[in-house]
């Protein structure tokens, strides 16, 4: 297996729109909505983040996503993986991997309470809890 991260392309957004609009991918997002592909494309490109692919020898695998704080210098981590590929352990190889792209910024993430998998995924990649409310634990990694 050889794990690499590359920056989305238009020719992704198909795939990255039929990821996005995954019922459960929509249900443990703060936007819920089904994305069109205009909508796609502007939450690819410009929404302030950095999307990645995740590809094993040309089979993509999911999605990480970068989103710089305004405020602070902490990049806000979320992550997807094709829903055929989850529960196989890809899900944490494509959340370290984000750490090489984040370029030394402190990293955190916000994970829906009921999400069992993201929290293990977090957790397992060395994310540390530092918070939580009635809806979110809150995550970071130096
Ligand atoms: C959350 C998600 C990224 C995890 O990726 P994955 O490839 O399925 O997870 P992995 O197989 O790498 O497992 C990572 C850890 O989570 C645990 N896990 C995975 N699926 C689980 C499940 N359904 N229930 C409980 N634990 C689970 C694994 O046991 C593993 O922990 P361990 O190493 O301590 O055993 C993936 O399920 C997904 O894309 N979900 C939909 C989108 C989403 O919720 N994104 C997160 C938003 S913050």
């Amino acid at each position: 297996m050889q794990l690499t991260l590359k920056p989305a392309t238009t020719a992704d957004l198909p795939l990255l729109q039929l990821w996005r609009n995954d019922p459960a991918v929509r249900a443990m997002s703060r936007l819920q909505h089904e994305f069109d592909a205009e909508a796609t494309r502007r939450w690819v490109f410009e929404g302030g983040r950095r999307l990645y692919l995740a590809w094993d020898d040309g089979r993509p695998l999911g999605f990480v996503s970068l989103e710089q704080r305004r405020q602070g210098p902490e990049c806000e981590v979320s992550i997807a993986v094709a829903p055929e590929m989850r529960g196989l352990g890809m899900g944490s190889k494509i959340l370290a991997m984000a750490d090489k792209v984040a370029s030394g910024a402190p990293l955190v993430a916000q994970v829906r309470i009921e999400n069992i998998a993201s929290l293990a995924t977090f957790r397992v990649v060395g994310y540390v809890e530092t918070s939580r409310d009635d809806s979110y634990v809150y995550f970071r990694k130096e």
